[in-house]
C-alpha cells in the first residue's frame, strides 16, 4: 500500500467581500497516496482553484481567510508555516502548473535559463554545465523536439502547447513529491490537451510523482486519473475511484457532469451541455443539500438538512440523501448512461 503523502482535513476557506463573507471550500476532506492522481471536478466557482491554492498557501490573506481545518503534507500541516517555510516546500515538494503558461514564465529569459535556475537552486553541488545538460534532458523528457536548440529560445518563440511543456519542465526540475495542475490543458486545442495529458500520465507513472489534476471537464477525467473528488459550491460531494465515478455514480450533480460530457464524435446533445440552473450565493450558503434546487430528484428533507457521505464502497462516497436507506429507488437518467456509454465506448453497458 502506497503512502499517503497529503491529507486535506475539513479546510474551509472563505473571502471577506463588500458583499459578505464568501464561503469558497467548506469542509473539504481528502487524501492522496505516493504516485496517486486525484481529479477534481467542477463547474466554474467549485471552489476548485480555491483549494488547490490553499495547498500551497497561495489564497491572499486578506481577502482570504484559512477559517478551520488541516492541510497535512507528509505528515506536517502547512496551514500555521510561515511564509518563508513555505517558500521552502513550493517547488521544492510542491509544484503547481496553471492553465496559463505564461504566469509561470519569465518572457524575457531564455527557457533553458529558466529551468537550470531551478535546478541549481535545488542541487547546490551541481555545476552549470551539468545543470544544462539536466535542462536538455528535461525538454526532451516533456516532449519538446530539438531540445538544444530550444533551450536557448524564448517562451514567445513557442506555440501555446510547447509552452506548457516548457512549464512543466521547470515544475519537475525541482524533483517535486506533489504536482498540482490547475486545467493545465483548457486553454489548449483537443489534440494539444491529449498530448498534455498523455504527458502527466507519463511523468506520474515514471517518476511516481503524486498528481492533482483539476479540471471542469469530467472527460478529461478517465484518462489521467485514479481517483475523483467531484466538487460543488465548495465541498465535495462525491469520491471514489474513476471507474466507481463512471461506472457507479450516485450524486445526481455528478450526473449532471457525466450527461454534460461531449460523446466521442463530439456531436453532444446541446440541451445535455449544461447542468439547469446555477450554483447558489455562497456567501449565504442554503441550508440543507446546496444541490437541492438544481436536483429534480430533490426530497423535502434536501431543503431542510444537509446529507452527510453515505460510504457506497470502503472508496466510494457521495452527499446526497438519495442514497438514505429510506430514500426511493432512483435510477441513473437513461440519457446520462447514454452519454456514458457514448463517451467510453459499449463494454460501459454491462454496469449502466
Ligand atoms: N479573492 C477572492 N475574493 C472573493 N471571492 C473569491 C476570491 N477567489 C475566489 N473567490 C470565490 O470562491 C469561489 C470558488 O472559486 P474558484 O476559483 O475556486 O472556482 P473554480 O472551481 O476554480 O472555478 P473555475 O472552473 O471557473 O476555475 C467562487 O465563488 C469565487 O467567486
Ligand atoms: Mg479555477
Amino acid at each position: 500500500m502506497a503512502e499517503t503523502i497529503l491529507e486535506v482535513k475539513n479546510l474551509k476557506i472563505n473571502f471577506k467581500t463588500y458583499a459578505g463573507l464568501v464561503h469558497a471550500v467548506r469542509g473539504v476532506n481528502f487524501d492522496l497516496k505516493q504516485g496517486e492522481t486525484l481529479a477534481i471536478v467542477g463547474e466554474s466557482g467549485s471552489g476548485k482553484s480555491v483549494t488547490s491554492n490553499a495547498l500551497m498557501k497561495l489564497i491572499p490573506q486578506p481577502p482570504g481567510i484559512y477559517a478551520d481545518g488541516q492541510i497535512l503534507f507528509e505528515g506536517r500541516d502547512l496551514i500555521p508555516l510561515t511564509e518563508k517555510q513555505m517558500s521552502k516546500i513550493r517547488g521544492n515538494d510542491i509544484a503547481m502548473i496553471f492553465q496559463d503558461p505564461m504566469t509561470a514564465l519569465n518572457p524575457t529569459m531564455k527557457v533553458g535559463k529558466q529551468i537550470t535556475e531551478v535546478i541549481l537552486k535545488h542541487n547546490k553541488n551541481t555545476s552549470r554545465a551539468e545543470a544544462k545538460k539536466r535542462a536538455i534532458e528535461l525538454l526532451d523528457e516533456v516532449g519538446i523536439p530539438y531540445p538544444e536548440q530550444r533551450f536557448s529560445q524564448y517562451p514567445h518563440e513557442f506555440s501555446g502547447g510547447m509552452r506548457q511543456r516548457v512549464v512543466i519542465a521547470i515544475a519537475l526540475a525541482a524533483e517535486p513529491k506533489l504536482l498540482i495542475a490547475d486545467e493545465p490543458t483548457t486553454a489548449l486545442d483537443v489534440t494539444i490537451q491529449a498530448q498534455i495529458i498523455e504527458l502527466m500520465k507519463k511523468i506520474q507513472k515514471e517518476r511516481n510523482t503524486s498528481i492533482i489534476f483539476i479540471t471542469h471537464d469530467l472527460g478529461v477525467v478517465a484518462n489521467v486519473a485514479d481517483r475523483v473528488a467531484v466538487m460543488y459550491a465548495g465541498q465535495i460531494v462525491e469520491y471514489g475511484t474513476v471507474n466507481e465515478i463512471f461506472y457507479n455514480p450516485k450524486h445526481p450533480y455528478t450526473w449532471g457532469l457525466l450527461g454534460s460530457m461531449p460523446d466521442l464524435d463530439n456531436n453532444a446533445d446541446e440541451l445535455l451541455r449544461t447542468i439547469p440552473g446555477s450554483p447558489p450565493d455562497l456567501t449565504n450558503p442554503p441550508k440543507g443539500d446546496a444541490f437541492a434546487a438544481r436536483n429534480e430528484f430533490a426530497m423535502q428533507i434536501d431543503y431542510e438538512e444537509e446529507p452527510p457521505m453515505f460510504q457506497v464502497s470502503p472508496t466510494h462516497f457521495a452527499k446526497t440523501w438519495l442514497l438514505h436507506p429510506d430514500a426511493p429507488k432512483v435510477e441513473l437518467p437513461e440519457a446520462v448512461a447514454k452519454r456514458i456509454k457514448g463517451y467510453l465506448g459499449e463494454e460501459v453497458e454491462q454496469y449502466v
